[in-house]
């Protein structure tokens, strides 16, 4: 049995606050204690009554630091780590001309594991515990992904993406081998562990109709997996795809009329959507996915998440790395702040927070694991640094209040902000390097 005592400033959401006045919403102790035994919460509250019950534990103490949930990120793409930041294109010729080559040289076992590694490194720097990515056509990328994240008891969830035209040859599956690497996938990753598989259909211009055919039977086979793709990112790709499925009453019904919408559906961008498209998300409980700095970068578009939410549709938010242009959801934040300000909308500091934990947590159907610090709950933890630059140090030195902390550290953070990560207990950022088994 192993033990632990975290010792710090706690903050924990029980749901999205309504308002920056919404003190109900969350937990924040100025001096709190969270009880670790064997990579789940046994107890937090106040650090005088949980060290008097727990006796002899360890204590690690991060004060003045912050301690909550580790962040999740809803949509990022494992094999792009080395197509971020290319320059000077919209979606699809950035597809063509940097991701698509780039994702052929993950038919490689050893380029996968070490890329795996690396990703992972990159998803822990900067404080993610959880991430839901895409993994490239093939199979050996999804294996590098699944082995990386159980070596590292993290919670993750992934799939091959399934795309069978418009890629070069090297990146195109066929409609049944797409089909039986992704049973092979499920049967050896899905539910072993911490690792959830991932239904993928990469999104409709790269998938016949055969093979969404093929992925509604997947779905079908296997209600406990989620599904991703991507939605209505692009008005060329928009177009392009009512080409391709010309019977299709709008982009959604793609994958509507495959019948792969359901709440355990993650729809990547979902930014320039009809009417028609936004009542059956509300009507399937399908959930868009926020990706605001892959959105500036590529010059996508405007995410609507005001309208959407209020149709009672939950968004997640994402890096969407490596159109995404950091790993940080901080960052990530940052951004998502500027975008719904664009359309007048101020996304309070305190529900920024809560989306990106418990918020995207929600939208996994996971709450219950991760994204809150509640006993039972799996011992995924992020200590945050306000003060971690010179110019975040000079911002504190004006700052009175919890939730204008958060915003320095959503508007100035970054991986440097992320002082210490834990995965199911056990530190994992500063003892990188420092002993075999977390040398990553
Ligand atoms: N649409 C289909 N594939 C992708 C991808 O890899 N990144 C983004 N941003 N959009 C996509
Ligand atoms: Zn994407």
């Amino acid at each position: 049995m192993t033990q632990r005592l975290l010792r710090g400033r706690l903050l924990t959401f029980h749901r999205e606050p309504l308002s920056g006045e919404d003190s109900g919403a969350y937990t924040y102790l100025e001096d709190g204690a969270l009880l670790i035994q064997d990579g789940i919460i046994q107890d937090t509250g106040p650090f005088t009554e949980i060290s008097a019950k727990a006796g002899d534990v360890p204590i690690t103490d991060h004060r003045p630091h912050l301690m909550m949930a580790g962040f999740i990120d809803t949509h990022i793409h494992f094999p792009q780590v080395q197509v971020i930041a290319s320059w000077g294109a919209q979606l699809l010729d950035w597809l063509n001309n940097y991701t698509f080559p780039e994702e052929t040289r993950f038919a490689s076992d050893a380029h996968s594991a070490t890329m795996a590694r690396a990703f992972f490194d990159q998803l822990v720097t900067h404080g993610t515990t959880t991430a839901v990515a895409y993994c490239s056509v093939h199979k050996t990328s999804a294996d590098a992904f699944f082995t990386e994240a159980t070596r590292r008891n993290m919670r993750m969830l992934g799939g091959k993406v399934l795309m069978d035209r418009n890629a070069p040859e090297g990146l195109q599956d066929t409609p049944q081998t797409g089909y039986d690497d992704t049973k092979a996938l499920i049967a050896d990753w899905h539910g072993k562990g911490r690792n959830g598989y991932v239904i993928t259909p990469r999104f409709a211009i790269t998938s016949t109709p055969e093979q969404m055919a093929m992925a509604q039977a997947l779905a079908q086979e296997h209600p406990d997996c989620h599904i991703q793709t991507h939605l209505s990112e692009n008005k060329d790709e928009i177009a392009f795809t009512k080409q391709l499925y010309p019977q299709a009453r709008d982009y959604l019904d793609v994958y509507q009329s495959h019948g792969l919408l359901g709440q355990k559906t993650l729809l990547g961008h979902s930014i320039h959507l009809e009417p028609r498209e936004i009542d059956a998300l509300a009507e399937t409980g399908a959930h868009p996915v926020f990706c605001p700095t892959s959105n500036l970068f590529l010059g996508s578009g405007l995410f609507d998440h005001g309208g959407l939410s209020a149709r009672g549709i939950s968004n997640g938010i994402a890096t969407d790395v490596g159109a995404g242009t950091s790993y940080s959801m901080l960052q990530t934040l940052n951004e998502g702040y500027k975008i719904l300000q664009l359309q007048g909308l101020a996304l309070h500091p305190l529900q920024a927070f809560h989306w990106a934990t418990r918020g995207n947590a929600c939208v996994l159907g996971l709450e219950d694991k991760i994204g809150n610090l509640d006993p039972g709950t799996e011992a995924d933890v992020v200590v945050l640094n306000a003060r971690s630059t010179s110019a975040m140090a000079l911002r504190m030195d004006r700052v009175g209040s919890l939730a204008e902390e958060l915003f320095v550290l959503q508007m100035m953070g970054d991986d440097r902000a992320i002082e210490e990560v834990y995965v199911s207990g056990a530190p994992s950022k500063s003892v990188s390097g420092q002993n075999s088994e977390t040398n990553f």
